[in-house]
């Protein structure tokens, strides 16, 4: 939530533009940049597109989490991750911090996790599921399929339920690929083989951003039925 835009794909935005300035192949009020994609990714690059004066058109997944996101949480064990799990969207962060830790450490396990409603990456089939940014429904160019040991299945009202209770019992006003990711991560510390391990995962976008979606239904219903009470 500390990001600008509070999701993680602030980091891919502001790097990707900065390479592509150092490199003199794009530069402010003469070019447009283009990306495919209307998610947490579109939001990004459209603050970072502002902020720097260059037009915008939102239409590419990146793997820029091997020079960021993986060293962050490399550091931040102090190199003691033993296991990552992540939702998969373009797969990028998977990928990338994937790749990254085993670079450090070649017995980090990771996980990806995929709506079980749309489990496509398991030889199911695509459908409709409530995970924002995870889940598009076919395997993205940049996953990297042979970092992962396996992709965890995480149904849609499992990762609602777990981003609620991470709002109302932690603090954590998170998203809902959040609730998924903590599912999978919370299955995998209960396993017996993983006792002691030290689990790492992301939660990638903050709440507020999904006030009009499944996630807070319940409590807009308690809203629209509430009362007057009158007052003596
Ligand atoms: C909220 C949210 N969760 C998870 C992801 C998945 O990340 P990636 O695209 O790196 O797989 C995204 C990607 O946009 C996202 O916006």
């Amino acid at each position: 939530m500390m990001q600008p835009t509070a999701s993680i794909k602030d980091r891919p935005a502001l790097a990707m533009i900065t390479d592509a300035e150092k490199k003199n192949l794009i530069s402010p009020g003469k070019t447009t940049l283009i990306e495919p994609t209307s998610g947490n990714m579109g939001i990004s690059m459209a603050f970072m597109a502002a902020m720097k004066g260059y037009k915008m058109v939102l239409t590419m997944p990146s793997y820029i989490h091997f020079e960021t996101t993986g060293p962050e949480i490399w550091e931040d064990t102090l190199g003691k991750v033993d296991i990552f799990v992540m939702g998969i969207g373009s797969g990028g962060t998977v990928s990338g911090v994937g790749q990254y830790l085993k670079s450090m450490n070649p017995n980090v396990k990771i996980y990806g996790v995929e709506p079980a409603e749309s489990n496509i990456l398991n030889g199911g089939k695509p459908g409709p599921h409530h995970i924002t940014g995870n889940g598009v429904g076919f395997k993205p160019d940049i996953l990297d399929m042979d970092v992962m040991e396996k992709v965890l299945e995480v149904s849609s009202e499992d990762a609602v339920n777990m981003a609620r209770e991470l709002a109302l019992k932690e603090g954590l006003m998170v998203g809902i690929s959040s609730g998924a990711n903590t599912v999978a991560a919370l299955r995998l510390a209960r396993m017996p083989e993983n006792k002691g391990k030290l689990i790492v995962t992301v939660h990638p976008s903050f709440g507020e951003r999904y006030l009009s979606s499944v996630l807070f239904q319940e409590l807009r219903k308690e809203a629209e039925n509430m009362q007057p009470v009158p007052v003596d």
